[in-house]
């Protein structure tokens, strides 16, 4: 059986080396764990706290801050719904419950098979052409719930 979390430490262990063991690498690393996993995963952080020699917490302090980190895995798809003023006045909100109903999953969630997650922002700053709805870095404007099902069929496959 595959041993998911040594060959995460492995591969950690060689990415590792290429920074200077010094505290002020520790975003960098992050930056870079976050690219290769999608998300800061546990034993990352213990690695990372070796490697700098500094703690856990002092570690999380700093992930909890930036928002950019994720302690979650995260899908292939990131499913974005504005629900910034503009857009909820607009029916934000059911293209959020619709969405979620969609994927069956909650708002921050990822769905079983790994392939979608699920978040909200407060405005991408297009409030003119919302409800938006933001797909990997496609923006989908004007949006009903009756696109929803019509958005998602293209990353499904
Ligand atoms: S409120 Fe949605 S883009 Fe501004």
């Amino acid at each position: 059986m595959i041993n998911h979390f040594n060959l995460k430490v492995a591969k950690m262990e060689k990415y590792l080396k290429e920074f200077a063991a010094e505290q002020k690498e520790l975003i960098h690393i992050l930056h870079k764990t976050q690219v290769e996993y999608g998300y800061i995963p546990p034993e990352a952080i213990t690695a990372i706290s070796k490697y700098l020699n500094i703690s856990e917490s002092e570690i999380f302090g700093v992930l909890t801050f930036y928002k950019a980190f994720s302690l979650e895995p995260r899908g292939e798809h990131i499913v974005t719904v504005c629900m910034g003023t503009a857009c909820h006045v607009r029916g934000g909100p059911q293209i959020v419950e619709e969405m979620a109903r969609s994927l069956d999953i909650e708002v921050g969630q990822t769905t079983a098979d790994n392939k979608f997650t699920l978040e909200t922002v407060n405005c991408l700053g297009c409030c003119a052409i919302g409800p938006v709805v933001v797909v990997d870095g496609k923006y989908y404007s004007q949006i009903t719930v009756k696109k929803i099902d019509g958005i998602l069929k293209d990353y499904k496959e």
